[in-house]
């Protein structure tokens, strides 16, 4: 097998894009498009991997890191200019080169690896990969001699009326032997409707020179879609959101209505876990097994472990470990770290909080800089008063303690173990351990007093 080569073009600005954000940058599936390239070529393991950057050349490579050499293009005069920009690092190599577009998200290690077979058992100066498209519109259209060989490439742009009517399409991937795909970028001229140097002229060139050309079809079509305007991003974002389901779908999971959920590439789920429509769980995140995740949640860059259950609520950077539960709709912000078994009930906010196992906060809290122990109860309507206006503080809750309904906890305290918070309190001393802290004034009733008060007056009230 020869050395494998690999260089992707990234240099565009993405103009059809109208955007700020450069075009191999936008997300698929929470994942910049240039990115999911990059994943599915390491698989293959080649030699060299080179991105060919310019338009927010610095952005891409803060994003990609070392997992790629780079090639400056400062100037986008066209892909075959792109890839001449790579020669000081490769033109000199023996070996086969492949090169992708930065802006098809959707190619996959396997299409890849398979061109590299088909291009070496055809012994061949270049292989294209080709696709047949029900609308080809925008794409470059494959002209084809009367034996059925590839002749050209021809741009949307410079497509005649009976060219544009061909379906084959070019889909911008292709297999050179590098060397003589370095000889001939030079000879790639700009006489085009675009004025810019087309990669695929490379082609005919070859052709010209009597040298073999192959083309590998592909048996799946929509994974050669070009992202160049926000309809085909959107269209991208619909193959790539059904793959990562289908594969979740195969690894045991249970997705209720696929069309409605939403789950970026990358994230894990374990076996039984059931996912119900409309859930969109996002970023770095792990889900184990047996969970549920109702309707209408949403999960961001959380860890959550196995049988929990989140019912329409939101869990972001957050922390919920075995057998814990949240909701209907409550809000774990970032840093809330759940523990074992821990119940969280409705309309509840928790936000840089360690919860204790077993700990139960039903209803209606906010809990805020705090670390609460095991086996606690907190009470409806409990608020941590965590913020003076100027900073933070931080309260402990000790185990097996329970905090009444309504109580204010204004930080920072310590409460004990074992104590017990009269409903109605506001708490803003340390409570020792064992004691029962009541902190409000105490009740006082008016007998006979009905009478003295308008309502009394009133027919309603009578
Ligand atoms: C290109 C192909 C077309 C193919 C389609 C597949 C050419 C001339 N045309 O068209 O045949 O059907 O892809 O999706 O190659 N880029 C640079 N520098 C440049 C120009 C482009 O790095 O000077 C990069 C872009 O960032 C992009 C890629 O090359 O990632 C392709 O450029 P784009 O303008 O999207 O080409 P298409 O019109 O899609
Ligand atoms: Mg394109």
């Amino acid at each position: 097998m020869s050395n494998r080569y690999v260089i992707i073009l990234a240099a565009g600005k993405g103009t059809r894009m109208k955007s700020k954000l450069y075009k191999v940058l936008h997300p698929v599936a929470g994942k910049a498009m240039v990115d999911h390239v990059v994943t599915q070529v390491e698989k293959i393991n080649p030699e060299v991997i080179e991105t060919v950057i310019g338009h927010g050349a610095e952005k891409v490579q803060d994003l990609l890191g070392d997992r790629t050499k780079y090639a400056l293009q400062s100037e986008q005069l066209g892909t075959a200019h792109a890839v001449q920009q790579a020669e000081d690092e490769l033109g000199s190599k023996e070996g086969m080169t492949l090169i992708v577009n930065g802006d098809t998200p959707l190619f996959t290690a396997e299409t890849f690896e398979n061109l590299f077979n088909y291009h070496e058992e055809q012994k061949a100066a270049v292989t294209i990969l080709t696709a047949h498209a029900d609308n080809p519109f925008g794409y470059g259209r494959i002209i084809r001699d009367e034996n059925n060989d590839v002749q050209a490439v021809v741009e949307q742009k410079d497509a005649t009326p009976e060219q544009q009517d061909i379906r084959e399409i070019n889909t911008g991937v292709y297999c050179f032997d590098n060397k003589l795909l370095f000889d001939n970028l030079k000879n790639v001229k700009n006489d085009n409707a675009q004025g810019e140097y087309y990669l695929p002229d490379v082609v005919s060139i070859l052709r010209e020179q009597g040298k073999k050309i192959a083309a590998y079809q592909m048996d799946d079509l929509s994974e050669s879609l070009g992202v160049n305007d926000r309809i085909a991003l959107s269209n991208a974002e619909k193959l790539m959101r059904k793959r990562i389901n289908e594969d979740h779908m195969r690894e045991g999971v249970t997705i209720v209505d696929p069309e409605s959920t939403y789950i970026d590439f990358g994230v894990k789920i374990g076996n039984d876990t059931v996912i119900e429509p409309g859930s969109k769980i996002f970023g770095n995140t792990t889900i184990g097994s047996d969970c549920l995740i109702g309707s209408g949640s949403r999960i961001e860059n959380s860890v959550i472990e196995d049988n929990v259950q989140v019912i329409s609520s939101t869990i972001e950077d957050a922390v919920m470990h075995n057998g814990s539960n949240v909701g209907p709709n409550s809000h774990l912000r970032p840093k809330a770290v759940l523990g074992e078994d821990v119940h969280v009930g409705n309309f509840c906010e928790i936000k840089n909080a360690e919860i204790g196992d077993r700990t139960k906060i039903g209803h209606l809290t906010y809990v805020g800089d705090a670390t609460l122990g095991t086996d606690i109860n907190v009470g409806c309507g409990v608020v941590f008063v965590n913020y003076d206006g100027v900073g933070k503080h931080h309260s402990n809750i000790g185990d097996h303690s329970f905090i009444g309904s309504n109580s204010n906890i204004v930080s920072p305290v310590n409460v004990s173990d074992h104590s017990f918070i009269a409903a109605g309190s506001t708490i803003t001393n340390d409570v020792p351990f064992h004691s029962l802290a009541i902190a409000r004034e105490r009740q006082t009733n008016k007998e006979d007093f009905w009478d003295r008060l308008p309502v009394s007056k009133s027919e309603d009230w009578n």
